[in-house]
């Protein structure tokens, strides 16, 4: 791995404050939280600071979530969670990733449009509607498509 000048510690904390701040979680994070899961996080910086971040949180041996989407409020309309989502979908170690993006939040779900998620099904919880978006990671996708006889071959 390459020698960074911004240790992981502060990559953490900085992610924290992304998070508490814009993400509208119920959990308050602590840095220590997010080094634990240091490996399933992918961080935009300049320089010293990070300006986003996304999780790629395994869930099954079929399925992972992309969770903890931000970018920092004055790095937005850049396209930068297009790339971190992007880079979600290459780091991706199972078939299958999805999202959950409450109903009114527009940016969200135009950057997961995108990167061509589907969305799959709909939710409430509390006063929010959560839809749920899927894709198939572009790997598995050839792999199926390449087997002319394979029963999926029907679903394109
Ligand atoms: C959602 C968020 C990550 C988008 O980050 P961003 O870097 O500004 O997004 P991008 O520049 O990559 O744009 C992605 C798409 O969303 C659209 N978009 C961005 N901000 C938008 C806004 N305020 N309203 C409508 N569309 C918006 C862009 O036009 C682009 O769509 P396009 O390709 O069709 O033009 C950012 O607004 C954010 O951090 N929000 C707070 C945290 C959050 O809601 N996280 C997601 C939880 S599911």
């Amino acid at each position: 791995m390459f020698k960074r000048t911004i240790d992981d510690y502060s990559i953490a904390k900085q992610i924290t404050l992304l998070l508490n701040k814009n993400n509208k979680l119920t959990i308050r994070y602590q840095p220590e939280d997010i080094l634990h899961v240091k490996d399933t996080y992918i961080v935009e910086t300049i320089g010293e600071i990070v300006i986003g971040c996304i999780q790629v949180e395994k869930q099954s041996y079929i399925m992972s979530e992309l969770k903890h989407l931000v970018v920092h409020p004055d790095m937005r309309k850049r396209g930068i969670a297009k790339n971190l989502v992007l880079a979600g979908i290459k780091k991706s170690i199972t078939p299958l990733l999805y999202a959950t993006i409450r109903q009114d939040n527009i940016a969200s779900l135009n950057t997961f449009k995108f990167c061509k998620f589907l969305c799959v099904g709909k939710y409430t919880t509390g006063n929010r509607n959560i839809l749920l978006h899927v894709i198939t990671c572009p790997k598995w996708d050839e792999q199926v498509y390449k087997t002319e006889d394979c029963a999926c071959s029907s679903i394109r």
